[in-house]
């Protein structure tokens, strides 16, 4: 282990799986004296965490390491040496490749086994890791977590075993594969002591959490656990499948307060013929059913989903389905994108591509919609008060900036000595992405 201090520089792509493995990647190199820096520039080590979703997310990476190397060789110039490794969905995609076309590069690092990437700065493994070694992963990482923000995301599953034929996610996270109860409630307490009051439980399909677990625990279970540990005010999880949404987690719904009203649960289609076509495994039907039972449960829950518009074979009609099918469910946010044709997947091989034009239009329109129900929701909350749980400073002097229950930004004037606590206000007016209000001065704070 060396002692002389070192800068590391991580940028991170994609999903929040993505945002937990780079923390991690930093937690595991700080013994090694490495220090967190928020430039490229002067670090010695930079770490791209990269995402593979679709091509365009993909292809940052290159035009990054571009960069990187002109960067490089600067340094060089002056004697200075920087270290590049490539971490995430791409590693694990282009393996070696990367290496081939991007020589700047020194390690490749897969999201299951960047956790070798201390043995491979200090020279005792070579400079690829990409198997899936989940269980080392999660055995190597550090066990206890420092916190600097009172929201924390806590990785419990990972890994993908639907193979949806537009998606790479099985392919570069591997198969679904569950930590241990003791381990997460282990985590989160630890969390907590440094003041953590929100945890995001993530992974691919957290809601198949445990299904092969010997207890029989479910997603459900383990929230219902969570709940009753002390100063622990908020849970969350994302992101879920329509296929494991069972009883248990549905009803802890209505049941767990710490539970917050906001369910991420992607549909991709509204179109039965396009669902089938992407290996989905639900009709639309099952997926309103769910949404209705959800619902009976909790009746304000703040709905969100992802959209793919322009699948191969995709029709006006199919694309109108999606439409109603929006209008019918009532978004309060979502995500929509166009179809990325990505290599290896079922999908990229069909003949029936949708051309580029027409998926253009599709999430254009699609957009809109869903931009006005995000709109009409945030709108619905003038008005209310409701308990905002602040986490950093707002844009302004003298403004904070938090979470409502809803996930809605919630932005009012305030001593910056709340963040970190939760607070009643006055929500007084809304765009499209956050809310302005007033603290509530009777209910002032309420931990
Ligand atoms: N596991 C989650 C999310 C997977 S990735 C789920 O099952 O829903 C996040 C989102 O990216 C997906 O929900 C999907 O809407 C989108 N996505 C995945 N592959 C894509 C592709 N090839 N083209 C466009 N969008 C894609
Ligand atoms: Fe991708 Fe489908 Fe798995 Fe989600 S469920 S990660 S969309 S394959
Ligand atoms: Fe991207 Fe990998 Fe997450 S492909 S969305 S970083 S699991």
């Amino acid at each position: 282990m060396s002692g002389s201090k070192k800068r590391i520089f991580i940028k991170t792509f994609g999903c929040q799986m993505n945002v937990y493995d780079s923390e991690q990647m930093a937690n595991l190199l700080r013994p090694m004296g490495y220090d967190e820096v928020d430039e490229a520039a002067a670090a010695d080590l930079v770490v791209l965490n990269t995402c593979h979703i679709r091509e365009k997310a993909a292809e940052k990476v290159y035009s990054d390491l571009g960069r990187l190397r002109q960067l490089k060789e600067t340094r060089a110039e002056k004697g200075e040496t920087m270290q590049i490794a490539v971490a995430g969905c791409v590693a694990q995609a282009e393996g070696a490749e990367i290496r081939r076309r991007a020589p700047v590069v020194d390690f490749v690092v897969g999201p299951q086994s960047y956790q070798r990437l201390p043995q491979m700065l200090k020279g005792e493994a070579g400079p690829l890791a990409t198997d899936f070694a989940v269980d080392e992963k999660f055995e190597r990482l550090a066990k206890k977590r420092a916190a600097n923000s009172p929201t924390a995301f806590v990785t419990v599953q990972e890994g993908c075993d639907k193979f949806c034929a537009f998606c790479v996610v099985p392919y570069t996270r591997g198969a679904e594969h569950s930590r241990p109860a003791d381990e997460i409630i282990n985590e989160v307490r630890a969390l907590v002591r440094h003041g953590v009051r929100e945890v995001t439980l993530l992974g691919q399909n957290v809601n198949a959490w445990g299904a092969n677990s010997e207890d029989g625990w479910g997603l459900g279970a383990l929230i219902r656990h969570l709940a009753q540990i002390d100063d622990l005010s908020r849970i969350r999880y994302t992101t879920s499948h329509p296929r494991d949404m069972d009883e248990d987690l549905i009803n802890a719904h209505g049941e767990i307060e710490a539970l917050m009203p906001y369910l991420h649960l992607p549909v991709q289609s509204g179109s039965d013929t396009v669902l089938k076509a992407m290996n989905r495994g639900h009709s639309m039907a099952m997926y309103q059913k769910l949404i209705d039972k959800v619902r009976a449960k909790r009746p304000d829950i703040a709905i969100s989903g992802d959209f793919i518009v322009g699948f191969p074979g995709e029709t006006d009609a199919d694309f109108e389905a999606t439409l109603q099918a929006v209008r019918d469910i009532g978004y309060a946010s979502a995500y929509s994108f166009k179809y990325s044709r990505r290599p290896g997947t079922p999908g990229a091989g069909r003949e029936d591509q949708v051309p580029e034009t027409v998926k253009s239009e599709r999430l254009q329109v699609l957009q809109a919609l869903l931009n006005a129900q995000q709109l009409e929701f945030n709108n619905s909350q003038i008005g209310n008060t409701v308990p905002v749980l602040f986490d950093k400073k707002g844009r302004h002097d003298g403004q904070i900036c938090g979470r409502s229950p809803y996930l809605q930004s919630v932005y009012v004037q305030g001593p910056a000595s709340l963040i970190g606590k939760i607070a009643s206000v006055n929500i007084s007016g809304a765009g499209r992405n956050a809310l302005n209000g007033v603290l509530d001065q009777e209910a002032f704070v309420t931990a």
